[in-house]
Parts: C-alpha cells; sequence; structure tokens
C-alpha cells in the first residue's frame, strides 16, 4: 500500500564544541579550572539535603541497589560534590565514609552537612591521582554523576582500583555516552511517523563540551563535560583491573504532561531513550 509521504523533521544546529584540545591537567586543579568550584554555590543549591530531581528519583535509588551495602562496610565516594550520597550510606550503616572532590567549596559544603558525623571524612583532592585514600581497604566505591565530568578516565579508574580491596565493588552512575551528549544529542518529530525520535550529531569521538551551568541567572560560570564512546569508558575501567557485572540503562521518569497527539510518542521516547548509565563492577584478584 502506497505510505503518504513523510514530513522531514526540522533541526535546530546549537554551536559546535571543541574538541579535546589539552591533555589531562595534574592534581585538584582539573576541576578547578573546568568550573565546579566556581559553581559551588549554585550546585549546592540545586541539588540539597535531598539531591536534585534525577538524584531522588533515578541516580541515588540505582547507586543504592547497585551498591547492595552491608552492615560495617567501607565507602570511598569519589567525585562526591557536597555529599549528595553521604546520608543514604549512613543510613545503609557504613562503617566510615571517605569522601573526595577537588572542589573545595563543595567540600565545604559537605562539611557543614557533616561536620559532626565521626563516621564521614572529606577531602579536598584530585580523584584522577591516587592519594592517601587509595589505599586497597575499601569495600565499595562510588562516583556519580561525575564520570563525564573527569578529564583523565583512566587516572580516575586506576584509583579506582587502587583503592578498593580485591572483590570490593564499584558503582557508577553517569550521563548515557550514547544519548546524553549535550549540544550533540536532541529530541526531535517525525510527524509521518508519529513518534519521537533522539537525533544524535556526534559520537565516536572525544569533545570537550563547555556547559553553562546556570543559564538565565546572569552567571557565565561554565564547566567542560568530556564525552567518550560507551566502549572507551568501559574498556577504561576493565583496564584498569574492575570487571563489569551489571550494566544498566537507567530511563527518566519525567512523562510528557502536554497531552494531545504526540503524547503516545513522548511517552514511548521517554521510556525507551536511556538517560544514565550504571555500572557495578568488581576488583579482579
Ligand atoms: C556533577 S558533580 C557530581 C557531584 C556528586 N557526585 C553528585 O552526584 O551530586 C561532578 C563533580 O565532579 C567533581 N570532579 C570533577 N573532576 C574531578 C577530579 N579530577 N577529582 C575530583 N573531583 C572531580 C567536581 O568537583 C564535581 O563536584
Amino acid at each position: 500500500m502506497p505510505q503518504p509521504p513523510r514530513k522531514r523533521p526540522q533541526f535546530h544546529a546549537k554551536k559546535q564544541p571543541f574538541q579535546r584540545p589539552f591533555p589531562p591537567r595534574g592534581r585538584a586543579e582539573s576541576s578547578r579550572e573546568q568550573g565546579w568550584d566556581q559553581v559551588a554555590v549554585w550546585y549546592d543549591k540545586l541539588v540539597g539535603d535531598g539531591g536534585s530531581d534525577y538524584h531522588r528519583n533515578v541516580v541515588l535509588p540505582a547507586a543504592m541497589r547497585l551498591l547492595a551495602l552491608k552492615t560495617g562496610e567501607t565507602v570511598l565516594d569519589l567525585c562526591c560534590g557536597q555529599g549528595v550520597l553521604i546520608p543514604l550510606l549512613l543510613e545503609s550503616k557504613a562503617a566510615k565514609v571517605t569522601a573526595v572532590d577537588a572542589s573545595p567549596r563543595l567540600i565545604e559544603a559537605a562539611k557543614s552537612r557533616f561536620i559532626a558525623e565521626k563516621r564521614v571524612e572529606l577531602k579536598v583532592d584530585d580523584a584522577t591521582v591516587p592519594g592517601p585514600w587509595a589505599d586497597g581497604s575499601h569495600d565499595a566505591v562510588t562516583c556519580l554523576m561525575a564520570v563525564h565530568d573527569v578529564a583523565d578516565l583512566d587516572g580516575l579508574a586506576k584509583s579506582v582500583a587502587a583503592s578498593l580491596k580485591s572483590g570490593g565493588r564499584f558503582v557508577a552512575v553517569f550521563m548515557h555516552p550514547c544519548f546524553r551528549i549535550p549540544q550533540q544529542t536532541h529530541w526531535g518529530w517525525d510527524e509521518g511517523r508519529k513518534l519521537q525520535f533522539r537525533r544524535i550529531d556526534r559520537y565516536g569521538v572525544h569533545l570537550d563540551i563547555p556547559i553553562k551551568t546556570h543559564p538565565g541567572q546572569g552567571g557565565g560560570d561554565t564547566t567542560l563535560f568530556h564525552h567518550r564512546p560507551l566502549g572507551e569508558v568501559l574498556t577504561a575501567f576493565g583496564r584498569a583491573g574492575l570487571a563489569i557485572r551489571v550494566c544498566e540503562e537507567l530511563y527518566s521518569h519525567r512523562r510528557s504532561q502536554a497531552g494531545g497527539s504526540r503524547s503516545k510518542g513522548e511517552h514511548r521516547a521517554a521510556a525507551e531513550f536511556p538517560v544514565f548509565l550504571a555500572l557495578e563492577a568488581v576488583k579482579l584478584p
């Protein structure tokens, strides 16, 4: 049967990011240069005590489920930010939580929350260069929403492996490397097929993408998002001696409220295109 002609979807191309122009930076410098310390006040407000909308509904539940913490275990939270994961680790009866971030202001924000908690130790440090915390003693290492913010992924993977005891677990949740590349992935609507599609403009290269963190609030602060293809991300952890046991694709809890003719297509797209990738890996002996 002849099909009605399909309308071509309309695209609005956004500004191109620049490609990786420089090698990874040294200890504790990278994050400050990339803006996390500058945007610490904004980020702390966004995340608050309980986490952002995505933290509460998707990221934290998945992380805690994959972590499956046992009473008395020790956890190292790399790139901890203002400490959003810490209350959940304490509730799960962690014996000790060491939390590391390169932003002094975010660590200050975490200290203001956990200063009285004897089980928590907070440190300003570069997670990609093994510090005293990388002592092979931890039962588990976590890294939430930061794999794509770290310039030196191999360095991060090596730090994780050096921090874990043999058989220790690593849990990471980060932006899906295929479907969530800032400025390079977009929703589009195909009128002929009545479906919402995900358009991917660039993928198989390294991209360092400047992100304006709080548009509309008068600030000009940016952070850098480091896109790498999926295979490179998984291989970096594998090469460091971390065997991936679970790789879960996480979907948004948000659904279109618009109703109308696109609602079914939009719902399906939200249910079928993942937002984040979650990994659980174990340190090989
Ligand atoms: C999007 S925030 C996530 C923070 C926290 N895990 C959360 O889920 O709210 C990314 C964090 O990665 C940290 N970061 C980036 N590169 C880092 C590095 N090389 N060493 C330590 N922290 C780093 C930043 O300072 C920032 O706090």
